[in-house]
């Protein structure tokens, strides 16, 4: 069946007023074009769907299930146009982001942000560490990724948002505590690493390298969640984003030790691939995150929580 909407359009507008002539009104068109449309579409369909009888017109048992299903278009095109609008205003959509999991605390918090100002927007989070964001950067998988040092084999946009410093924890009764530590004295110590392709490990490892010292490790945990477990436990001192520590710190579960040339300070970044097309939803968690985070970082504990 050759219909277009154009033809269903002026049916329509016949089959509501039964005239050709308050159709033609109606659509500002001449009423031999409203005849015109008709008798193709009557010529499409292979069917008579109105018959005059006398000076009226009815229509026929095929026109008013032709009505009945035109209405029906007419109300999903409708309502595809709202749902498109609603895009455009970036009510509607989703978000795929992915974050380092040493960023899952603050990002969080932005997204609850987010969520509540585009409630209609569907949100996806992959959390991973710094070898699995760039796994999802190169392979396309999510607009937009926060996390530390952004890549540099691959082309992306990179805007740097919020500091991440690196610190020194210990359990409260270590006795490094509350002294101002060296770090020949640091390097005497055991400490719980990040796995390898974490970007915490990485920069730990540069860090020490830069300074030409070397550290002993008693295990390597892929969780910062147990590697703060770990240190209260006693296995040994873990360097940990601050940024993940806002509970243990107001608990007083874990103290962050006072140590030379810390903390290691690096930067929180979002990230997306370049020509990445951007909907005006992307645009607007970026710009909530760039901007919120300052007023964020006030109203959660870890900024205050200075060394
Ligand atoms: P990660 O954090 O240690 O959880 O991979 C990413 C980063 O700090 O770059």
């Amino acid at each position: 069946m050759h219909v277009t909407l154009r033809q269903l359009y002026v049916f329509e507008a016949v089959a509501r007023h039964l005239s050709y002539t308050r159709a033609a009104e109606e659509l500002h068109l001449s009423q031999p074009a409203v005849s015109m449309q008709i008798s193709q579409l009557e010529g499409n369909v292979g069917l008579a769907l109105f018959e005059q009888l006398g000076k009226k017109i009815f229509l026929t048992e095929a026109g008013r299930e032709l009505y009945h299903y035109s209405q029906q278009i007419s109300r999903e095109l409708k309502e595809a146009g709202a749902v498109l609008e609603e895009f455009k205003g970036s009510k509607r959509g989703t978000l795929a982001i992915a974050v380092a999991s040493t960023a899952t605390y603050f990002s969080l918090h932005l997204l609850g942000r987010f969520h509540q100002k585009f409630p209609k927007v569907g949100i996806s989070l992959t959390v991973t560490n710094r070898e699995g964001l760039l796994k999802c950067l190169e392979e396309n998988t999510v607009d937009m990724v926060i996390m530390g040092r952004p890549p540099e084999s691959l082309d992306v946009v990179a805007e740097p948002f919020m500091e991440n410093p690196l610190v020194v924890i210990a359990p409260p009764e270590h006795s490094l505590v509350g002294q101002r530590v060296p770090l020949t004295i640091l390097q005497q110590e055991t400490f719980i690493l990040r796995e390898r392709g974490s970007g915490t490990r990485i920069a730990m490892e540069r860090f020490f390298a830069r300074l030409g010292a070397t550290i002993s490790s008693s295990m390597e945990i892929s969780s910062n969640e147990a590697i703060k477990q770990a240190v209260q436990a006693g296995l040994g001192l873990g360097i940990v984003s601050q940024h993940t520590l806002e509970k243990e710190l107001a608990l007083q579960r874990l103290v962050i030790l006072e140590v030379d040339s810390f903390p290691i300070m690096r930067h929180w970044y979002i990230v997306h691939r370049k020509n990445k097309r951007f909907t005006a939803l992307h645009q607007a968690f970026k710009a909530l995150a760039i901007e919120g985070i300052t007023e964020l970082t006030e109203t959660i504990a870890f900024a205050k929580s200075a060394y």
